[in-house]
């Protein structure tokens, strides 16, 4: 039974990459994937790191709804933390919900859904936990479908941590890594089909190995092994803690050619006293030293980071020693949330809260200090060669050339109009910085594109 699906996806890059890869799999057993109004399945993979990306995904399920009232056959398919967290709860409240699975149970979701399309009436619930890394079947279609030849590849699924606001322990599991051996594999392969840039994923990948999955080899070992990999031009990875960043990993920065300069790593807060709180098991002090390390290694590093106001607790002052832990070392960009109470998580039960419209005020606040920091890095790189790999055309078009959107190594957004035509996606076009935009850059083009 070959079925038209639509997939859509909330949060992080774990689950884009876990549509990414759902997609393929349906597309290798002949289903095709199609827009909102006519898909015979639904696929919702979802969010519960904070509210707001919760209450999305019931206002997108009465959307699909209305969809799985043109037709009986019609059902829909949750997935990723909330389907974690909701599980069979999804099946009582709505009747055309007909699989739930979350990360661990991912694997074996496209053969549940093809039971389902061809008739099984079943509901399915794929919700245990695994204590090992699951592999998962490798799809033969192209990695990267839209040719950007960009690819993501997990090296670990859930979490130890058990930070005090976070729910992610609790809908992704424990830590397991996966193999450096099934992780090479992967990478090689999908460099000799024609990847030129790899992102390694997990959610705390500096302590890769550190589960009962790990075979010895540490994540600075492992970076070292994929860096080595003939035609990788970029790689990248995320997300950092950093209690766990080794030094062998921070000078990778200024060995590894191919290691992009750019990190994320997040802070959450700049005062001592929250971080304890919040149960980060760094300080402030380690957390510079970090970032000193960081740039001793690689001058030119772009810094991003995730930052959390309102914290239980977090006093005027303390909100200060974000803000001046912000300017300090100079993030280039950063996301920040308020603090939202999340189901289970210990923060829950920690007093006093913030008012709503204080976290307000001091979110607006970061934000204002972000914009500007932004402005100025971005300005300080006008002048720089570089080279912008293609990913698509601009969404602005003006004049005669075609004007492409590609990144420089840091990530950073580089439009740059070039006259030929030519389809430029997945190559690299050198460029000079022209000019600084609110969030992004404009280049000229220097040279051939490669
Ligand atoms: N409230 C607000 N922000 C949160 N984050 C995680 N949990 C919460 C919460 N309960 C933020 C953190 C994390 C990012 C993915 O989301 O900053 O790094
Ligand atoms: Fe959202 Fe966290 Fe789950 Fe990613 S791991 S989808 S950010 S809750």
């Amino acid at each position: 039974m070959h079925m038209k699906f639509h997939i859509t996806t909330f949060g992080c890059q774990m689950n884009v990459h876990d549509s990414q890869w759902l997609t393929r799999a349906l597309e290798s057993r002949g289903w095709e994937e199609t827009g909102e109004d006519d898909a015979q399945v639904y696929i919702l993979n979802t969010c519960s790191v904070r509210d707001k990306p919760e209450q999305k995904v019931y206002s997108e399920l009465g959307r699909v709804a209305a969809h799985c009232k043109r037709d009986e056959s019609v059902f829909a398919a949750v997935g990723g933390c909330v389907a974690q967290q909701v599980g069979r709860g999804f099946f009582e409240r709505f009747p055309f919900v007909r699989l739930v699975f979350g990360s661990d149970g991912i694997a074996g979701a496209p053969n549940a859904l093809e039971r389902i399309a061809a008739g099984s009436d079943e509901r399915v619930a794929l919700l245990d936990f695994v204590t090992l890394y699951e592999e998962r079947e490798r799809p033969e279609t192209p990695a990267a479908p839209d040719n950007t030849r960009q690819a993501f590849v997990n090296i670990m699924q859930g979490c130890d941590n058990f930070c005090a606001y976070c729910i992610v322990p609790y809908t992704r599991g424990r830590q397991k890594s996966r193999t450096p051996d099934a992780i090479l594999d992967e990478c090689r392969s999908l460099v000799d089909n024609g990847v030129r840039e790899i992102t390694l994923l997990g959610q705390n990948v500096n302590s890769f190995g550190l589960d009962k999955g790990g075979t010895g080899v540490s994540f600075a070992q492992l970076l070292r092994a994929v860096a080595a990999i003939p035609g990788l031009d970029r790689l990248r990875f995320t997300t950092s803690h950093p209690k766990d960043i080794a030094g062998e990993v921070i000078r990778a920065f200024g060995e590894l050619e191919n290691l992009c300069p750019s990190l994320h790593l997040p802070m959450q807060a700049g005062s001592d006293r929250v971080l304890k709180a919040m149960r980060r098991k760094y300080d402030m002090k380690r957390y510079l030293e970090i970032v000193d390390g960081l740039k001793a290694a690689r001058p030119d590093i772009s810094l991003t980071t995730d930052l959390i106001v309102g914290f239980p607790g977090e006093t005027e002052e303390d909100f200060k020693e974000t803000l001046r832990m912000v300017e300090l070392v100079g993030f280039e960009s950063s996301f920040s949330f308020k603090y939202s109470d999340r189901p289970g998580v210990a923060a829950v039960n920690m007093e006093p809260k913030v008012p709503a419209e204080e976290a307000a005020e001091r979110l607006l606040r970061l934000q204002t200090l972000q914009n500007n920091i932004t402005r100025k890095c971005l300005k300080n790189l006008v002048g720089v060669e570089t080279d912008a790999f293609i990913e698509g055309l601009s969404r602005m078009q003006e004049g005669d050339a075609l004007s492409w959107k590609g990144r420089d190594p840091a990530g950073r957004i580089v439009n740059v109009s070039v006259a030929e035509s030519g389809d430029l996606v997945g190559r690299m076009v050198p460029v000079r910085i022209v000019e600084a935009k609110k969030h992004s850059l404009v280049g000229e083009r220097t040279g051939e594109p490669w």
